[in-house]
């Protein structure tokens, strides 16, 4: 069958004229070839067609499912995002209940709003700096207990900071009342690969539905993803058909052509790859933990078997600098530019594409920047979350346009219309449908004093509109 990003330059090198989509028409004489237009092309003859895999795509499909270990592998060209919607919408009906955990990503909460899901709430665990923990097995056995209509589990693993939860524990208690489990992997496609993770990722784990960005922790192009189904609690096609509706019907061949790309990299070379990665992650971890008020998560970490070092999260608590300011030194200074940061910390994202200068580069400045700073007494911020009261649905309260913007302090008792986050833990303080109470206007007061900055769904904030 071959490799597509080797038939496409074949095809483009065999001079047919394209009088199909897209408009650039591969027409690099009067676009130049800064892009990749002479590999861009639509579903014509002999390239397949995503939504009804046959061919060369199928083949892409099938190497992702081989290694994995899947029953079934979609891959995904509008991220994890449209796996999550379809995923979710797969297994469950309008105005079903769902467990979920509730630091989960924002198309989680879109699924919820769009199936009008009725939402049971797990809280992670939150450490002493803010940053999430793990989403408890016991809890989950809690309220399938309490709840008989479950419908499904749904929870992030790893998180963004790398904490990975015990999957394995989770879909046993779940399996045991039937009811499958979602898990948004999005950080996780580079687990199965990583020595000592492999038996964490979902798919080894039992999960039903897992979903993967590949670009986000392995050489793929931004944008690209896989979905991975097993066991009997899925349905292939439903999943097949919600793709079709929440994933263009336009693919690009240059990100599916990515993926396989992607899958051969680790097939061929993954082994050496992931090994000198993790040799390289020894010795980062190794050379930092000695700084005296910088500290790195993976050092600390409570249950370093079920964390993913490639994450790694620098800690400015102990020092008079916040994480946003690490992130802007680092940038200014030292040009390192980070993945994000927050007031506590500042996260540094890594894969089998960093080689050894790259890791001694950060810990050159890091070493550089901790002796200009200044030791601080660490504040202690109250992380501890309190699940608001639910008065109406998150779809209820976004179609209500009987609403008002009002400042945050004069809001107690109403219903909110909006998400009110802050970072960490990026937990939402109250989803759309919540009622605003005194805990939630003393606790974005407390954030609000130690510069946690609040973010709400319109950007309005102090303002945030409630229903009349
Ligand atoms: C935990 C988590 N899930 C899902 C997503 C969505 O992934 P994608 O950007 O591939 O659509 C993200 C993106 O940041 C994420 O952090």
């Amino acid at each position: 069958m071959g490799n597509l990003l080797e038939k496409l330059e074949k095809y483009y090198n065999e001079d047919y004229l394209p009088m199909h989509m897209p408009g650039h028409k591969r027409n690099i004489e009067l676009l130049g070839e800064k892009l990749p237009y002479k590999i861009d092309i639509t579903e014509i003859d002999g390239f397949d067609d995503l939504h009804h895999a046959s061919g060369i795509i199928k083949n892409i499909e099938d190497k992702a499912r081989k290694i994995y270990g899947s029953k079934r592998s979609f891959i995904l060209v509008n991220g994890s995002t449209c796996g999550i919607l379809a995923g979710i919408r797969s297994v469950v009906n309008f105005g079903d209940k769902v467990l979920v955990a509730r630091n989960c990503h924002k198309s989680v909460y879109n699924a919820i709003e769009i199936n009008g899901l009725n939402p049971i709430y797990m809280l992670p665990q939150i450490g002493k700096d803010g940053i999430d923990r793990n989403i408890d097995s016991k809890q989950v056995e809690e309220k399938l207990k309490e709840n008989k209509d479950i419908k499904l589990v749904i929870l992030t693993s790893p998180t963004y900071e790398g904490v990975i939860s015990d999957i394995e524990a989770i879909v046993d208690i779940a399996h045991k009342y039937d009811v499958p489990v979602l898990v948004d992997e999005a950080h996780g496609a580079h687990l199965r690969f990583m020595k000592g993770l492999k038996d964490k990722e979902a798919l080894n784990s039992g999960a039903d539905i897992v979903i993967q960005s590949l670009h986000k922790t392995l050489p793929a192009l931004t944008g690209t993803a896989l979905l991975h189904i097993q066991g009997d609690l899925v349905k292939e096609q439903n999943v097949a058909r919600e793709l079709s509706i929440f994933e263009t019907s336009s693919p690009s061949y240059i990100l599916m052509s990515s993926i396989e790309e992607c899958l051969d990299i680790i097939e061929n070379r993954g082994k050496e790859l992931f090994e000198e990665y993790q040799n390289n992650l020894k010795y980062f971890y190794n050379e930092v933990k000695n700084l005296k008020n910088l500290k790195i998560l993976g050092n600390e970490i409570e249950n370093k078997d079920y964390y993913d070092f490639g994450k790694i999260v620098i800690k400015t608590n102990k020092t008079n600098i916040t994480g946003k300011e690490l992130s802007d030194i680092l940038r200014k200074e030292y040009k390192i530019e980070l993945e994000m940061s927050s007031i506590n910390y500042a996260l540094a994202m890594t894969s089998i594409c960093d080689n050894k200068e790259n890791f001694e580069r950060l810990i050159d400045a890091l070493k550089k920047i901790e002796g200009s700073l200044e030791e601080k007494k660490e504040i202690s911020n109250n992380y501890d979350i309190i699940l608001p009261k639910k008065e109406i649905s998150i779809l209820e309260a976004i179609k209500n346009n009987n609403s008002e913007f009002k400042d945050y302090n004069e809001l107690k008792g109403r219903i909110s219309k909006e998400y009110i986050w802050v970072y960490p833990p990026g937990i939402p303080l109250i989803t759309p449908g919540e009622v605003i109470n005194d805990d939630i206007i003393r606790k974005i007061e407390e954030f609000g004093k130690s510069g946690i900055e609040v973010r709400t769904t319109f950007d309005k904030f102090p303002k945030i509109e409630v229903i009349k």
